[in-house]
């Protein structure tokens, strides 16, 4: 089987398909993810949330990233692999280097940052060292303690216009993906619009080119799943076709409709 690259993901921007993507944090489900079709996995620092039962993102480490990346890649060795940096993982230069090496000798083919313009230096050293960086904006949960809880952004047309140029920052910069999360509809349109390089939606509404859920809520595990979460177990049965459908939905652009979207 050939590996999913970047260029594929390109290629179905270019194309106008949508794709959908997963988090995944072990390697049975990986590999079950990827059996379905679902070629692109996050192992996202929301493993403290949905592994570890803490109440945020931040506790959790570069090697707790590093061993579920190595579960992950042992169950979908074709796969493409996104590794969060957890908080306070790329703060510094050097903390950076040394933690996408480690993600990196892991199993991941790319790392995800989360944050503005700021870290615009960052994905520039990284993406040089040979380090493919995906960006992450509008509601970046380890940013909880400055937002006040985990709120929709980008409502007002200042913050939606920085929001956009932070996005088109850090693509010169050279992130060759981008997460979107939490933002009105109208707003993950327009950034997927303005940029070349593929936009993911979490919460962004379905006019982005691609959508990631975290697997839990896709599976209605999640105690109090937020607004844009669909079950897709409830309405197939079994998690084979939960996740077909899912895929399907994506695609078709039948999710998130607008009961799971902000306006
Ligand atoms: O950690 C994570 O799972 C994420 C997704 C919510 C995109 O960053």
């Amino acid at each position: 089987m050939k590996p999913t690259t970047l260029a594929d993901l390109s290629q179905l921007k270019k194309e106008k398909r949508k794709f959908a993507t997963i988090t995944a944090y072990d390697a049975s489900f990986a590999h079950l993810f990827a059996e379905q079709g679902i070629n692109v996995m996050l192992i996202g620092d929301s493993l403290g949330m949905t592994l570890q039962g803490f109440d945020s993102t931040l506790p959790v480490t570069v090697e707790d990233i590093a061993y579920h990346t190595r579960c992950v890649r042992a169950g979908a060795p074709h796969s493409f692999l996104i590794s969060d940096m957890p908080f306070m993982s790329y703060a510094t230069p050097e903390q950076s280097f040394s933690s996408a090496a480690t993600l990196m000798r892991s199993g991941a083919n790319m790392i995800k940052i989360e944050g503005g313009s700021w870290l615009c230096e960052t994905v520039k050293m990284l993406t040089e060292r040979a380090v493919p960086v995906c960006g992450h904006l509008g509601l970046t949960p380890q940013s909880v303690n400055i937002f006040g809880g985990y709120k929709v952004q980008g409502r007002d047309e200042t913050s939606a216009q920085q929001l956009l140029n932070d996005a088109m920052a850090l693509e010169k910069a050279g992130i060759q993906l981008l997460v979107l999360e939490c933002v009105p509809t109208a707003l993950g349109q327009r950034v997927s619009e303005a940029l070349e390089i593929p936009v993911i939606g979490i919460g962004a509404g379905n006019l982005t080119d691609g959508q990631i859920l975290v697997m839990h809520d896709a599976l209605g595990i999640t105690a109090r799943p937020p607004k844009f979460a669909k079950d897709f177990l409830k309405e197939t049965g079994n998690i084979r076709d939960a996740i077909r459908l899912y895929i399907e939905q994506v695609e078709s652009g039948a999710y998130p409709g607008q009961a799971h979207s902000f306006k």
